[in-house]
């Protein structure tokens, strides 16, 4: 790859972060909404695999299993600072029940260390519970 065109595919990825968190101006806010479009691009990837819709590979699919282990225990300092940005659709609640919070960061560390990986049949069977994780925790504390 020539040195201008990966600076341009550099440059170009970077906009794209920054357009989806246009006018983010904390960065305690921009660096938790970072690790939530990580945790969101894993999934997305282990989705796809158990649906057929990327070829089933058990040594990524394991790999994207101890990297969602690894950003659902960095949930808890992610948030430690209440950080506030218009931006932001953290609930205060966060602040207010965080035994609550980081119970549900635990819950979706274990769903995610959990999930089965050696077969196309077991991720399926076991990404469900580690799906509702998430759930579970934006509706207590995202805004809908
Ligand atoms: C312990 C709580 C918790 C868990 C578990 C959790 N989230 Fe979140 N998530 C949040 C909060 C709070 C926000 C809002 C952050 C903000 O806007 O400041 C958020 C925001 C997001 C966003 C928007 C980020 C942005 O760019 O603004 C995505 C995407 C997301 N979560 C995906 C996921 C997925 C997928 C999972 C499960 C695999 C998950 N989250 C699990 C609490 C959680």
């Amino acid at each position: 790859m020539t040195r201008s065109l990966s600076l341009t595919l550099a440059l170009a990825f970077t906009a794209g972060v920054a357009l989806a968190h246009e006018g983010v101006k904390d960065p305690d806010v921009m660096a938790r909404m970072e690790l939530m479009e990580d945790i969101k691009a894993a999934t997305a990837r282990i989705d796809k695999m158990r649906r057929g819709q990327a070829p089933f590979d058990a040594g990524k699919a394991a790999a994207d299993r101890a990297l969602l282990v690894e950003k659902a225990e960095a949930i808890p300092d992610a948030f430690a600072r209440k950080a506030e940005d218009p931006k932001s659709e953290a609930l205060p609640a966060i602040w207010t029940d965080w035994d609550d919070f980081t119970a549900r960061a635990e819950e979706m560390a274990a769903a995610a260390a959990s999930m089965r990986t050696g077969s196309r049949q077991a991720l399926t069977g076991s990404f469900g519970d580690y799906a509702a994780t998430c759930r579970a925790c934006h509706e207590d504390f995202r805004m809908p």
